[in-house]
């Protein structure tokens, strides 16, 4: 990432340089918009803002610059939204505004090395790089759960997708090298050792994903339509105990519960196995967790089911989809000493994916 972006767009030094991940997410698919468990981690790759005052400028002004984009755009708090990378930096700082917070004119430089449409949350790394950058620059008494909490809010509310609380939480809480276990009902979160001999790998499809447009609110709509024909607040008063009267709602609301209320407890038996260094069971759990996605969830397409069978026929321990689908990555396990043979067989079978 090109250092200095900020001095060379707007001709002086920022005032604060703030940072935040991607992530990949090991287990929990789509539980967090049902108030149920996760277990992400965050990448090394990272966005980074740069921001200053603006002194020339009015209030509720905003410049910004975006490198991966090579443009500079003005906006201001209140306008709506455009449908471009620009929303999401100005719905964050809406939402702060929202709050109370005073906004004065202020600038932001933009760069990062987070592939976009590839389902490790560019997204949650740019509204949480931005509010961190935002929180520095104002001096604003925010800690990291709220900080995360604004962030799905400006995506929610200004963005237009209703995702869940998991990519800003692991984004703004999250430890390299660990996994952000996070119960997405009260915001509870413990880490959790990842494995040592066994490598964490992301393997774009191909395929962009863009959730905005795709299948994911018809999908929360479908939760909350079993929910109420279940009579619970949330699917995650679902044990996998009550499974019958799962699969006794009409169609596709079972095979949409039945994934919910079974990830659920993939999530639970993970953290065990994690725990208790089961790492073969751990990736049984992923493997489960990819034909719930494919068949119950139905939020996968061809080429990543191609990509997993694949991942899981050369010898990963295990290999799901990850983020939330319609085309994106898959996460795998693998042994750190088959890595290299493994990802030859895996790019000979599927040429158009790639490693990221
Ligand atoms: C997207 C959303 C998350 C989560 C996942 C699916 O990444 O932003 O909140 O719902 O999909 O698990």
């Amino acid at each position: 990432m090109s250092a200095g972006l900020f001095q060379s767009v707007f001709g002086r030094a920022p005032d604060v340089v703030a940072d935040a991940p991607a992530r990949a997410n090991l287990l929990g698919e789509h539980t967090d918009y049902n108030d149920g468990f996760v277990l992400p981690t965050p990448l090394a790759y990272r966005t980074v803002v740069e921001a200053g005052a603006d002194e020339g400028a009015s209030g509720g002004t905003l410049s910004m610059h975006a490198a991966q984009f090579d443009e500079t755009v003005e906006r201001r708090l209140g306008e709506p939204r455009r449908g471009d990378w620009t929303d999401y930096v100005l719905g964050s700082v809406s939402v702060l505004a929202q709050q109370g917070v005073a906004v004065p004119p202020m600038r932001l430089a933009i760069d990062s090395d987070v592939p976009m449409g590839a389902g490790i949350s560019s997204s949650a790394a740019l509204e949480v790089a931005v509010l961190r950058a935002v929180r520095s620059l104002l001096r604003i008494d925010l800690d990291d759960v709220t900080l995360a909490k604004l962030g799905q809010q400006a995506e929610n509310g200004y963005v237009g997708m209703q995702c869940g609380i998991m990519d800003q939480m692991v984004s703004s809480l999250g430890t390299y090298g660990k996994a952000l276990f996070l119960d997405t009902r009260d915001l509870s979160t413990e880490l959790v050792d990842l494995p040592a001999d066994e490598r964490i790998v992301i393997i774009h499809c191909g395929v962009a994903h863009k959730l905005t447009e795709g299948g994911y609110n018809t999908r929360r709509q479908e939760c909350e339509a079993a929910c109420e024909a279940l009579g619970v607040p949330s699917l995650r008063a679902v044990s996998t105990d009550e499974l019958d009267r799962v699969d006794a709602l009409p169609e596709p609301l079972n095979r949409r519960a039945r994934h919910v209320v079974t990830e659920n407890q993939r999530v639970l038996d993970g953290v065990a196995a994690l725990r208790a260094g089961d790492i073969g069971r751990f990736g049984e759990l992923m493997n489960d967790s990819h034909r719930s996605q494919r068949d119950d969830y139905e939020v996968s397409i061809p080429e990543i089911d191609a990509l997993a069978e694949s991942a899981q026929r050369h010898g990963a321990i295990g290999a799901r989809l990850t983020g939330g689908g319609f085309g994106g990555s898959i996460v795998a396990l693998v042994p750190h000493a088959d890595y290299d043979d493994w990802l030859t067989n895996v790019l000979a079978d599927r040429p158009a994916a790639k490693p990221i």
